[in-house]
């Protein structure tokens, strides 16, 4: 059973012998140092948001208007995290989500990440807008709890081919990402006029396809400009309906995770057509500017969903406490996103392991002060909302 809280002690016996940890603890700290190592085109991708950026400051607000009420002497130690979701086995409900690109912000790229996770045995995300490819992680993690994260292709033989490759490769289940059909307005990218897929940064997953390599004129080796052309015409499928979703689920028998549901409706279409879990998600406010906090749509989605699937949960997580708010809510598990991404970007697989580590800890912290000795435990009984 693990005790992540007592990683703390680590820190304060390395600073009984003048050694203070090398990268800060916190997520401001780490995320003031990413800031000042990556190129302005790597922070503008990574830390910009939605036009506005009122649904990124929605999501935090959020957190601070939920707060915890402690159970005084009700958590017996060792605390346990092991959760079970869809069938995979993990440490502690504490997933990291799927975030492509991530060469640009550090040249050991998703395997960095992978493995800074896999350190923790800690569940993967792979996102289909990689700059490593489904099997290059899977070789490099073999026996790290993964799913794949799929943005559904317009040709459908692609996404068959994607599916296909996860499955083989050892990918548990299949995460659809519905909130990106069209790529928001992003004002930090924009203003750098820097798009990194158009630089052939993320398309990894697509250069490692058979079907999308047969749809080449000529090998991506002799003209990555014809590459670049495909992939704008494939890779997102505005246009994409429940029917498709319908379709994917007939594709494989691997669960299926909707990732980027806010509205109660749609995560009662979720169970209605049989998918076998969501993620109540607005893309960390990178999608749709003014969106609802997560923390706000979490209720009513649990209500709606009534227990016949599993809901997972990310966006503006920061500390343990957020997720300890989180899955009192109803969360079964959450997904952290940036605040791994930072870790990356300061110390590559060491620097995820870091983010990772110091988060876990004050996760568990959190739990316990909370009076729980599983995250299973937490329920609305822990949270009151303040108006
Ligand atoms: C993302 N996210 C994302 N989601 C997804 O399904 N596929 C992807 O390829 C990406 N890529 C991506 C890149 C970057 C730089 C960021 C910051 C985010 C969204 C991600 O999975 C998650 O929903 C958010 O990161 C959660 O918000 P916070 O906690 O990072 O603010």
């Amino acid at each position: 059973m693990t005790h992540y809280s007592d990683w703390q002690y680590e820190i304060y016996e390395a600073g009984l012998h003048g050694a203070p940890p090398l990268w800060p603890v916190d997520e401001p700290g780490l995320r003031k140092l990413a800031e000042q190592k990556l190129s302005p085109e790597a922070w503008a991708y990574t830390a910009g948001n939605a036009a506005s950026g009122s649904t990124t400051r929605a999501n935090a607000a959020a957190y601070g208007r939920v707060r915890l009420v402690p159970h005084v002497l009700s958590a017996p130690v060792p605390r346990d995290h092991t959760t079970m979701i869809l069938g995979t086995k993990l440490p502690t409900p504490v997933i990291l989500a799927p975030i492509g690109v991530m060469k640009l912000i550090h040249s050991e790229g998703e395997v960095g990440a992978a493995r800074g996770a896999a350190a923790l045995g800690m569940g993967f995300i792979h996102s289909t807008a990689s700059t490593t490819s489904m099997e290059e992680v899977a070789e490099a993690t073999p026996d790290n709890p993964r799913w794949y994260q799929m943005y559904i292709p317009r040709d459908e033989k692609l996404a068959v081919s994607f599916i296909q490759r996860a499955e083989k490769s050892g990918y548990q289940a299949i995460v659809i990402t519905l909130d990106t059909t069209t790529r928001a307005w992003r004002p930090l990218d924009l203003n750098l006029g820097h798009l990194p897929f158009l630089h052939g940064n993320g398309i990894a997953n697509y250069l490692a396809d058979p079907v999308f390599r047969a749809s080449l004129a000529v090998s991506p080796e002799k003209d990555m400009g014809a590459v670049i052309k495909r992939w704008r015409e494939v890779s997102a499928d505005p246009t994409i309906s429940w029917e498709k979703i319908q379709w994917v689920r007939k594709q494989t028998k691997l669960p299926i995770i909707l990732k980027g549901i806010l509205n109660p409706d749609d995560a009662r279409q979720a169970v209605k057509i049989g998918v076998d879990g969501i993620v109540v998600s607005n893309h960390g406010g990178r999608q749709l500017d003014g969106a609802i906090a997560t923390l706000d749509a979490l209720p009513a989605i649990v209500e709606a969903v009534d227990g016949k699937i599993t809901v997972l949960f990310d966006s503006g997580i920061r500390c343990g406490a957020d997720a300890i708010k989180a899955l009192a809510l109803g969360a079964q598990a959450v997904l952290l996103g940036r605040p791994w991404v930072w870790g990356l970007a300061v110390g590559g697989e060491k620097g995820v392991t870091h983010a990772l580590k110091c988060f876990l800890a004050d996760f568990d912290v959190s739990l316990g002060l909370t009076g729980h000795r599983r995250p299973s435990e937490l329920s609305l009984a822990d949270v009151t909302t303040i108006k």
